[in-house]
């Protein structure tokens, strides 16, 4: 019965040292068997079949082995969008939300009268881009990656999100793609959350993230501030007078961003944003 079959396997996830085993125990077998969590409550005391029953083992198998549970179940949920999710891109987290906020709130006090043209560095599965594009109707944004591979799931995510025609992907190195409009300033907003962890800790994160999450996705180099070096360094060149610089930041570094930014001096005053968690989470700046 699926009851036994979910006890069984809530006592093995936990005996493997995995978090919240029932919740992911439920929501392994109710994938394998094509049904909602709500679904499977009412399949609690049917049989199983036993192709239904070698497909959740081999989940379970592969959650045990360090899979994140989301690439095994192929989404994440993120701003109230179901995005498809695989090791091509990192998974959305949460306090990536706290960027899409403060994108709003300059969104809504910028007084425009034309489309807003907004830049999203390193896009992963498209989380962000996509997000202020369901959120705001009057947008344009341009969304890159360096990885093709990231940027398909991305394209792939805008199209099921219905946001495909308000989205330019773009496969590139930082602002490389754009050489051509340097000094022109076109953005009102430049936003990214880019990797940040330094190189030396990468091996000390959840195996969960350090051995499947995409290394592109997490090395911010030498000392986890190269991306923020680089976007503050190049961002002013591409940013209209008055529009917005917004970063994600790692815990603890949301000081040196700031600094960054003011050393730039292209800024005014850096403002930093705090998490549910109370975690510093976004910088952000507007271009003189
Ligand atoms: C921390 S992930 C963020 C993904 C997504 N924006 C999110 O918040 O879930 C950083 C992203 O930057 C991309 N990236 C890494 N180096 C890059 C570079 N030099 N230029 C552009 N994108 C880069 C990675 O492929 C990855 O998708």
């Amino acid at each position: 019965m699926a009851v036994e079959l979910l006890n069984w396997s809530t006592n093995l996830l936990r005996d493997h040292g995995i978090e919240n085993p029932r919740l992911q125990a439920e929501l392994l077998l109710a994938h394998s068997l094509n049904l909602s969590r709500e679904g499977l409550y009412g399949r609690l005391h049917s049989q199983i079949e036993q192709r239904e029953m070698e497909r959740f083992e081999e989940l379970i198998r592969r959650r045990i082995s360090g899979v994140p549970l989301q690439y095994i179940l192929g989404h994440q949920e993120f701003w109230s969008i179901d995005l498809k999710v695989d090791p091509r891109v990192l998974i959305p987290r949460p306090e990536t939300e706290v960027l899409v906020e403060q994108a709003l709130e300059v969104l809504s006090e910028a007084i425009s009268w034309t489309t807003a043209f907004v830049l999203e560095i390193g896009t992963g599965s498209g989380a962000v881009a996509i997000s202020l594009a369901k959120e705001v109707k009057d947008i344009f944004l341009v969304a890159t990656d360096i990885s093709e591979e990231a940027l398909r799931v991305a394209r792939e995510n805008a199209r099921s999100s219905g946001v495909l025609h308000q989205i330019g992907f773009v496969n590139g190195n930082l602002f490389e793609p754009f050489n051509l409009f340097r000094n022109r300033k076109p953005f009102d907003l430049i936003l990214s959350n880019p990797p940040y962890i330094a190189t030396s800790e990468i091996g000390e994160l959840a195996r969960e993230v350090k051995d499947h999450e995409p290394t592109i996705a997490l090395n911010g180099g030498e000392d986890g501030l190269a991306f923020y070096r680089a976007i503050i360094a190049q961002a002013p060149l591409y940013l209209k007078r008055g529009g917005w610089l917004l970063l994600e930041v790692g815990q603890g570094q949301a000081e040196k961003v700031s600094g960054l930014m003011e050393k730039e001096g292209d800024f005014l005053a850096a403002q930093s944003v705090r998490d549910l968690l109370g975690i510093e989470r976004v910088v952000k700046a507007q271009r003189r």
